[in-house]
């Protein structure tokens, strides 16, 4: 696979530039960043609703943690459960704009129960079904977990990474792993590596060590499946960028969204339960210092949000006064 470390923020700001005809130059401010507030939807709503709503090519980041147990859903053999699976898939291949990328987490380890499903069926069902590419598998490696007496304690999960075309953004830039003062002594004197790309920081690979959220983390909003906000960012820093949107229809405690709230990119949300704005209102009230803090970000009302620019595919919008 082709580096595309090069598809950064500032390449894809010059690109734009010199497809609208300007050149880069300071003169041009006004094609910066725009520094209004971002927008956000928190919806409590079925995840297939949510996408069959939304326009083709809208969306930058899907980060998609599903549920894989039956105990929690109607379908009752692991053949409905992918049956299930690639309806959501599918929607996502099409609301994907082409720089487009898919995340989903999971383990690979099939526990068999009737109705369940795994990362594995998931990335089975993309291969047959789905016209992306499998950029990466990340393992997630966490040093906290449960111990275990007839198996090795688990201590990863996965993350599966699809690129909805070869012109995928990766802003590898974005999420490198800065070296300590030793190591990078030591890395400047091998003349192979690229000493600038050194100071930069190092690519952190696909193997990530951050620890799960532990019962008394101050992070915790009350979701029993809170993924930590550093993995999640670290996602929404490296396949999207500033002011595109990211979507997650499995949303638990709204992490994905608050992480986009931080990072300046807009986002939609959505989950069955109706717990889940109570959850997003916790991560908020971290975000806002109990309403101290100045809001550079607003929420939309579910009831408005097929009227907001933010869902426009390019087309429409240039159709559009
Ligand atoms: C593994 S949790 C996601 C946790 C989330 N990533 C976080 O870090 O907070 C999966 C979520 O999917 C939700 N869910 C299950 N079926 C759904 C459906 N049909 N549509 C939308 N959400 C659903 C569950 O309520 C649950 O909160």
């Amino acid at each position: 696979m082709p580096n595309r470390s090069h598809h950064n923020a500032r390449h894809i700001a010059m690109n734009l530039l010199r497809k609208r005809g300007l050149k880069h130059s300071s003169a041009n401010v006004a094609m910066a960043p725009s520094t209004a507030p971002t927008s956000h939807i928190i919806a409590v709503m079925d995840c297939l609703t949510l996408l069959r709503g939304l326009p083709s090519g809208s969306i930058q980041l899907v980060v998609c943690d599903p549920p894989y147990n039956i105990n929690v859903a109607s379908w009752d053999d692991r053949a409905q459960y992918v049956d299930w699976a690639g309806q959501w898939l599918s929607e996502v291949e099409r609301v994907l704009a082409p720089s487009g990328n898919l995340v989903i987490f999971g383990g690979l380890q099939y526990q068999g129960e009737a109705g369940s499903g795994d990362l594995v069926s998931l990335i089975g069902w993309m291969r047959a079904h789905a016209n992306m590419r499998l950029a990466n598998l990340i393992i997630w490696n966490y040093p906290n977990g449960l111990g275990a007496h007839r198996f090795f304690a688990n201590r990863h999960e996965e993350i599966a990474w699809f690129a909805k075309s070869p012109k995928y953004y990766f802003d590898l830039d974005a999420v490198r792993s800065k070296l300590d003062v030793l190591r990078l002594e030591r890395y400047k004197r091998d003349k192979r590596l690229n000493p600038d790309n050194l100071d930069k920081g190092i690519n952190p690979t696909n193997v990530w060590r951050i620890p799960r959220l532990n019962g008394n983390s101050r992070e915790r909003v009350g979701h029993p499946t809170q993924k930590p906000k550093q993995l999640i960012e670290r996602l929404v820093r490296a396949l999207s960028y500033p002011e595109s949107t990211v979507l997650d229809f499995f949303a638990g405690s709204g992490v994905t969204s608050r992480v986009a709230i931080e990072t300046r990119r807009h986002s939609v949300s959505a989950d069955v339960d109706s717990m889940f704005p109570t959850y997003f209102r916790r991560h908020l009230d971290q975000i806002d210092g109990g309403g101290l803090l100045p809001k550079d970000y607003v929420l939309i009302d579910p009831a408005d949000w097929t009227a907001h620019p933010l869902f426009r595919t390019a087309s429409q919008a240039a159709a559009s006064p």
